[in-house]
């Protein structure tokens, strides 16, 4: 049977590191993964993590299955971050929550259930969008429609086209929403905006689905959280599948979550126990390790304080990463305008790079970067930043 089995086209971001891995360039850079580094090129374990660990360690006393639906501590836990813990759909029974394995595992959890179970037949994502988005939604089963989302002439947001494409979608259609720092382009909606998104849903009848794994890196836990709260303020049914990988930097624990919002919480129950049901046919009841982790650090006010506080020098870094990007540029002799840049949110800049550009960084000068010209501004540092502007400079 495998004689007719075609061998799989590389994937278009973690393919990147597997070539990366297999570069034996000194100078090499990975900016293709979205992982974060520190400044000293390293992707460290936090140190909330590792005292949360350590915690475990003396007291863990069993490995006995989880539910289904994972950590119940872990799962409240999600809910506070997502909507605040005195949300209505928290303290209303709407909201139900369950555990799963990283961003990826909950937006196949929630595509599943939503194909077997409901109506939803037709996903609405952004292009651009994240590269795995069209994989993960079509291996599941759902029609997949595109809504305009940025505009390549101003690097801008283009909101009236994205108006425009979702008056297209029918009652019942799933709207695919980045909760913040927008992959890969890193330009979000404003309040406003949301808003305005919320009531087209409501009014059509579109059911949101938000990818909620960046929470953090674009103003702050609260602020960036922001726009799902409007949303869910507004419309009576959503699902977020949010992820810790990022935020917490638990990226090999694949600890995220999906949070089904329903009307009332008769629905929310019936709901979620096809959602347990999808989760069984799948990989029965998730790991632990990652959700004690962060049910540990959330559920203890100083290494929560700890968490922000690293969170925040995460965000920070970036951020004047982006800068030293834009001016190290310039610096190389770019006469492009690349200012666009230091107004993008979270850990990438879509930079505008076309393929051939982008190939030529890969095997002229070892610089990875995505395809779709998306550089993980997360990866430079003060040192890889000079090889990484001068590259570009020469393929510009
Ligand atoms: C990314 O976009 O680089 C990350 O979300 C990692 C991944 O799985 O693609």
């Amino acid at each position: 049977i495998f004689s007719q089995v075609e061998l799989a086209p590389a994937d278009p971001i973690l393919g990147l590191t597997d070539a990366f891995k297999a570069d034996l360039r000194d100078n090499k850079v990975n900016l293709g993964v979205g992982i974060y580094k520190d400044e000293s090129g390293q992707t460290p374990i936090l140190k909330s993590v590792k005292f949360a660990e350590e915690k475990l360690l003396g007291t863990e006393k069993s490995k006995s299955y989880l539910g289904m639906e994972g950590v119940q501590a872990y799962n409240s836990a999600v809910q506070s971050l997502l909507f605040g813990a005195e949300h209505d759909v928290v303290s209303q029974a709407r909201a139900l929550t369950a555990q799963a394995p990283g961003g990826t595992g909950s937006l196949r959890v929630a595509a599943e259930f939503l194909v077997r179970h409901t109506p939803a037949k037709t996903i609405w994502i952004s292009n651009p969008t994240w590269a795995n988005h069209n994989n993960i939604f079509g291996t599941a089963g759902l029609e997949i429609a595109e809504y305009r989302y940025y505009k390549a002439e101003t690097h801008g947001l283009d909101f009236e086209a994205m108006l425009t494409d979702l008056q297209g979608a029918k009652a019942g259609d799933l709207v695919l929403l980045h909760g913040c720092c927008h992959n890969p382009t890193g330009i979000d909606l404003n309040l406003e905006q949301w808003q305005q998104i919320a009531d087209l849903c409501l009014e059509k009848s579109l059911v949101p689905l938000f990818d909620f794994a960046y929470q953090g890196f674009g103003a702050g836990v609260e602020e960036d959280a922001q726009g799902l709260r409007i949303v869910a303020n507004t419309v009576p049914e959503l699902i977020v599948a949010n992820s810790f990988s990022k935020n917490f930097g638990l990226y090999n624990e694949r600890i995220g979550a999906v949070t089904v919002v329903a009307s009332n919480s008769g629905e929310a129950v019936n709901a979620f126990s096809q959602i347990k049901s999808t989760i069984r046919a799948s990989y029965s009841n998730p790991p632990a390790h990652g959700a004690l982790i962060v049910s540990t650090i959330l559920g203890d006010e100083t290494l929560k304080q700890l968490w922000h506080d690293e969170l925040k020098e995460m965000r920070e870094r970036i951020a004047e990463m982006r800068t030293l990007f834009v001016e190290s540029l310039k610096a190389a002799g770019v006469e492009h305008n690349f200012d666009f840049i230091s107004g993008q949110n979270g850990m990438f800049s879509f930079s505008g790079l076309n393929k051939e550009q982008v190939n030529r960084l890969r095997e002229e000068f070892g610089v990875y970067i995505v395809g779709s010209g998306r550089i993980s501004v997360a990866g430079m540092t003060k040192t890889n930043m000079p090889v990484i502007c001068e590259a570009i400079a020469k393929v510009l």
